[in-house]
């Protein structure tokens, strides 16, 4: 799914002359984006563009700029351009670090960095984007701004430390695996929309406002990842599928699925969970959690945060940028790859 497909979407459903403020808005970011990647050492450019080139949504900067036309107010542009562009490196730089650590060989459809150039360089390539991501924020100067993105980079990468404290745990529950997907994803898309508020000059309860509609479609975006690792066909997809099983994950599918097993089914799962499964148990087990109902009730729960999500701009005022990021959660739920 690209930048392009994202407005694709919203397309009819979204006043033309926001289309093209957007438009104009992904543009800079691109620029932005393609100017960062320059380095005067040539592994960091190579892992760099290797990475912007492969594509991918640009979800982060767009919430940036619509959550800023939401509000009605004037923002500046270029403004919002750099931060998605920063915003965006850190997301570039924490799924570079998420492939080593998940051993992904593609992602979006493409090679993964650490697939290319080697972990160690996929690793440390990693650390000059969030580096200069950082570099761009200190140069903005905004305070507020610098200390909610700041913060939110600890509680992502906590996050990513406590799954890995988590691995191999079967029986994880529902509730410590809410906690790590709202540390490691949705705190981040709760960011990007108080960055866009905070753009705008909005006051704290309409910046807690907008970033709650982040926080939930942050928690549908993982669920419905979540759900498309075992639901999905890797060419869809655009990167290896079941690999939260391979690896010992315990999300959304499993954790609905532990109800519906017997005892012999439960022993093989519970033996195989991150132990050498082979490709014949994993589709047994995606047939399951398909017949047993745990996609269902994966879905059903990203829905209900689309739901919450949608509620929170119930107090916005009717316009092209709310009925924008209205199409922007039911993408999320939506969405097959
Ligand atoms: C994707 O999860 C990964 C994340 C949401 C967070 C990754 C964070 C880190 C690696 C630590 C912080 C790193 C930096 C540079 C600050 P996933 O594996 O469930 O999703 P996927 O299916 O897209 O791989
Ligand atoms: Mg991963």
């Amino acid at each position: 799914m690209s930048a392009s497909r994202l407005f694709e979407l919203a397309q009819g459903q979204v006043e033309p002359g926001l289309m093209a403020q957007l438009g104009r808005h992904v543009a800079a970011v691109e620029a932005e984006l393609a100017r960062q990647m320059g380095s005067q050492v040539r592994l960091v450019e190579e892992v760099g563009t290797h990475t912007l080139r492969a594509g991918g949504k640009r979800l982060r900067p767009a919430l940036v700029a619509i959550v800023a036309e939401v509000t009605g107010r004037p923002y500046d542009p270029a403004r919002a351009a750099r931060l998605g562009a920063c915003l965006e490196m850190i997301h570039m730089a924490t799924l570079i670090h998420d492939d080593v650590i998940d051993h992904a060989d593609t992602r979006r459809g493409a090679a993964t960095a650490a697939a290319v150039f080697g972990n160690t360089a996929a690793i440390l390539s990693g650390d000059v984007l969030l580096a200069k991501a950082m570099s761009l924020l200190a140069h903005d100067g905004d305070l507020a701004i610098i200390r909610l993105v700041a913060d939110m980079v600890v509680e992502m990468a906590e996050g990513e430390v406590r799954e890995l404290e988590t691995r191999g745990e079967f029986d994880l529950s529902a509730n410590a695996h809410r906690e790590i997907i709202r540390m490691k994803t949705a705190e981040f898309i709760r960011s990007c929309c108080q960055v866009g508020a905070l753009l705008a000059g909005l006051a704290t309860p309409e910046v807690e406002s907008l970033g709650a509609y982040g926080y939930h479609i942050g928690m549908a975006f993982q669920i419905v990842d979540d759900l498309l690792d075992y639901e999905a066909e890797t060419a869809t997809l655009g990167k290896q599928t079941a690999t939260d099983f391979r690896e010992g994950c315990a999300t959304y599918p499993l954790i609905f699925l532990r109800d519906h097993l017997t005892e012999a089914e439960r022993t093989l799962a519970e033996t195989k969970f991150g132990n050498g499964v082979t490709d014949e148990e994993i589709c047994l087990i995606r047939e399951w959690m398909r017949e047993r109902g745990a996609f269902a009730e994966t879905r059903a729960l990203a829905s209900d945060h689309v739901r919450l999500a949608r509620a929170r701009l119930e107090d916005l005022p009717d316009g092209p940028g709310r009925a924008m990021l209205g199409a922007i959660a039911e993408f999320i739920v939506q969405r097959r790859s």
